[in-house]
């Protein structure tokens, strides 16, 4: 018994001073554009889907997820959010997106081919606290209350199943970038929130694909 212990307590202090010896010789290439082996990819891959898992199980999603005046709401913060790392129907690969590790997923065709199965939970709680280390942001610290969460994550589960047409007309009848959903506008809960108003002045809508033009930074011989 006693050697069973002593036996695995010596794993433990090994394995742990490997991995401080690892770390600390900086062998590890921390470099975004470097990808993790296959193995390392799977094992973090693992304790988010876990990790993720388990701290969603208890939301409650809202009944009315699937109606037309979440998504509606939805569009316009996804545009102004989220189109950057996760486009938006035929949207060419932006520069941000290639750049970061891990490749945040193309919301607007992969959510239902998709290896992990995306509830709307899910979502929710990815959008609202983000994932360490990998550039999603937790967008609740940014001022978006839960229900502009819900919004989102009602909007994203729509949205592989978008056109571009479809895409734009949901911008446009949007309410643009506003960090609260149903109920709470112009009440005075969210100092971001722009002023009240019976017939909100019209955003300019931006086509996705117009987005972002390398020719505004003055380097127009770099086209995508
Ligand atoms: C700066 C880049 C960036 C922005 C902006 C961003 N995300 Fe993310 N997002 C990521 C990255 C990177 C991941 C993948 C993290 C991982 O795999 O560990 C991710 C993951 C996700 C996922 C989980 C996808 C899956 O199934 O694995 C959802 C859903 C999501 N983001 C929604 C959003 C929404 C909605 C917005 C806008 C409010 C947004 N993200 C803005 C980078 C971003």
């Amino acid at each position: 018994m006693n050697k069973i212990f002593i036996g695995a307590l010596m794993t433990i202090v090994l394995g742990a001073g490997t991995a401080t010896i690892v770390a600390a010789s900086g062998l590890i290439d921390i470099g975004a554009d470097v990808p993790h082996s296959p193995l390392i990819y799977k094992a973090l891959e693992f304790g988010r889907e876990r990790s993720i898992a388990r701290r969603a199980a208890g939301l409650n999603v809202p009944e009315d997820l699937g109606s037309p005046e979440r998504v509606r709401r939805g569009a316009g913060n996804y545009e102004a959010m989220c189109i950057n790392c996760h486009l938006a129907p035929d949207m060419p690969d932006s520069e941000i997106r290639k750049g970061l590790y891990p490749t945040p997923r193309n919301l607007a065709t992969q959510a239902k081919t998709m290896e992990t199965s995306r509830s709307p939970a899910r979502d929710f709680w990815i959008i609202k606290h983000g994932i360490k280390s990998s550039g999603m942001p937790a967008w609740s610290k940014g001022g978006m209350d839960d229900e502009a969460i819900w919004d989102l994550a009602a909007f994203v589960q729509q949205l592989p199943g978008l056109s571009k047409a479809d895409y734009e007309q949901l911008v446009a009848a949007s309410d643009g970038h506003a960090h609260s959903g149903a109920g709470h506008h112009g009440d005075g809960h969210d100092e971001h929130e722009s002023p009240p108003a019976a017939s909100p002045p019209p955003k300019p809508v931006v086509s996705p694909t117009a987005a972002h033009r390398h020719d505004d930074h003055g380097h127009g011989a770099h086209k995508h």
